[in-house]
């Protein structure tokens, strides 16, 4: 293989650009010619691509966000924008695509891989909502975002004894929760995987009240089905703690990458480069396992079901009696 191409799609999240990085260098390391494709698909449909080299890389990985841009293309998912989507692909003897993105991107990749091309999927989202791999790049930096915006508001919250209840991202995988609850000391930790238990909720919160705590943090992912309002109120009546909202919002998909995420994004972002230089190679999702860089193929990574482990919600609770 001597021509690929690389882009990034969906939500941005930190490391895109060091993985980026990994595939140009990794690439011009190995003779390739590497081509950067600016706002994902979009920019694919519309024939944003130009060669990169190895400056076109420089100064970029302890960046949030991604330098060739990104979006949600609608347009791909049309049989008009479809077609010339391949037609640039075509047109530039691209022999290999590595799309970083999450479960929508990596489905945009199926189906060009369906139409006979060659893709490989770098884990690229915030939500750690990939079942197949144990991490994706982004979601450390989110959590530590999200635990440095814990801290701060433990701050004004105990000064003011009041509750507050954090909304974080994730609509179907409540990992950022889970995470930056647990390591952050949460009160309790709501996910979309577990139902609402209001009861243990605010008995919670009172015992933490008559031992005389001074603030209660309350974690909710997004796609929980109960909303920030309607919790904070209940709480409100139903403890007698004064409960304020906090949105975290796209604060928590910016800022510098993690090392472990520079570190991930690297490794997978060669991984990438490796398996394109392999005689005959498919369709392939790179992941971790453990320590282990791997890789699936495309359409099997997708199709693996999740499995929630209750083990690390227990230990939240148990550690925030
Ligand atoms: O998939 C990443 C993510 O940040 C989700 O956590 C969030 O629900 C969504 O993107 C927000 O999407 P948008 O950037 O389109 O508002």
């Amino acid at each position: 293989m001597k021509r690929i191409a690389v882009l990034t799609s969906g939500g941005d999240a930190p490391g895109m650009n060091a993985a980026i990085r990994a595939v140009v260098r990794g690439a011009i390391y190995h003779k390739m010619e590497v081509f950067g494709i600016e706002r994902g698909y979009e920019g694919l449909i519309n024939g944003n691509i130009d060669k990169m080299e190895v400056c076109s890389v420089s100064d970029i990985m302890q960046r949030g966000g991604t330098c060739l841009k990104t979006a949600r293309s609608k347009r791909f998912m049309t049989p008009e924008g479809f077609g010339k989507a391949v037609e640039t692909l075509e047109r530039y003897e691209i022999e290999g695509l590595v799309v970083i993105g999450g479960d929508g991107s990596y489905r945009g990749g199926l189906e060009l891989a369906k139409a006979g091309k060659t893709v490989i999927g770098l884990p690229g989202t915030i939500d750690n909502d990939l079942v197949y791999t144990d991490f994706t790049i982004g979601f450390d930096t989110a959590v530590n975002t999200v635990l440095s915006a814990i801290g701060n508001i433990r701050d004004t919250s105990s000064s003011h004894e009041r509750g507050t209840v954090i909304e974080v991202m994730g609509r179907r995988c409540g990992d950022i929760a889970l995470y930056a609850g647990l390591t952050g000391g949460a009160e309790s930790i709501l996910i979309p995987e577990e139902p609402v238990d209001m009861d243990a909720i605010c008995e919670t919160l009172i015992q933490g009240k008559n031992r005389g705590k001074m603030h209660s943090v309350i974690l909710r992912a997004e796609g929980v089905e109960i909303s920030s309002e309607e919790l904070a109120e209940t709480i409100t009546q139903r403890t007698g703690i004064d409960t304020k909202i906090v949105v975290l919002a796209y604060i928590q998909r910016g800022g510098s990458p993690t090392a472990r995420d520079r570190m991930l994004a690297s490794r997978m972002g060669y991984r990438a480069v490796e398996l394109l230089l392999q005689e005959g190679m498919t369709s392939k999702a790179v992941g971790i396992k453990g320590d282990e860089i791997v890789s699936y193929d495309l359409e099997e990574a997708l199709n693996m079901k999740k499995t929630h482990d209750k083990s690390l919600m227990n230990l939240a609770k148990i550690l925030s009696i």
